[in-house]
């Protein structure tokens, strides 16, 4: 895969930033919006706002992220599947996409539909979901900036060192 320059590189992780704590800050205001259901305010107004937020921010900043991220592994030496922080993000957020797509947004949609009707369980879904991915999303912020566990065996080179790999992915 063609490496980028430095200044696109940079782009595109300013793009990376954006759309990934973007969607972990629209996270926080749905696990508010929740919360703030279950501790009283009035559901007829905060789950509409929830569904309208799920559907229009969140459900498409979520495939945003994963096409970022994925370009953001291929175009830099950090490869996809050669670092095992990369790889751990990349199964958290691809199992995270499908959560919000499939179970998340068709949920918040029918919660903005019945309002003050939805049932006590699905009030709590509405803030265990939220609260499940804001936590793996804090995982994959951690696992960014420490980049733990090194590299995955098989992706080893076998004539450049390690260290000398690992330096040439992080200069920029
Ligand atoms: C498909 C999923 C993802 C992949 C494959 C991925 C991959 C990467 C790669 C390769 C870099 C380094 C880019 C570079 O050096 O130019 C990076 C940086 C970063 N990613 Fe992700 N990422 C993904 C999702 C996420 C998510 C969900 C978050 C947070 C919510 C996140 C937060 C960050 C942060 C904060 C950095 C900056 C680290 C630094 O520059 O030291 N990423 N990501």
């Amino acid at each position: 895969m063609r490496r980028l320059p430095p200044p696109a590189r940079k782009a595109l992780l300013t793009l990376h930033l954006v759309t990934s704590l973007g969607w972990l800050g629209a996270d926080l205001v749905l696990l508010t919006l929740g919360v703030a259901a279950l501790r009283g305010a009035d559901p007829a107004v905060v789950y509409p706002v929830a569904a309208l937020i799920g559907t229009v921010l969140f459900a498409p900043l979520s495939v945003l992220v994963w096409l970022v991220g994925v370009a953001s592994a291929l175009l830099t030496p950090w490869g996809l599947l050669r670092y095992r922080w990369v790889l751990t993000k990349l199964v958290i957020t691809t199992v995270m996409v499908g959560l919000v797509l499939f179970l998340l947004t068709p949920n918040l949609r029918h919660a903005g539909a019945l309002g003050v009707a939805l049932p006590a369980r699905d009030r709590a879904d509405l803030v265990i979901a939220p609260a499940v991915s804001t936590s793996l999303m804090v995982i994959a912020t951690v696992l960014s900036t420490y980049k733990p566990w090194g590299r995955r065996p098989a992706a080893r080179p076998t004539v450049a060192g390690p260290a000398s790999h690992d330096r040439a992915a992080t200069r920029m």
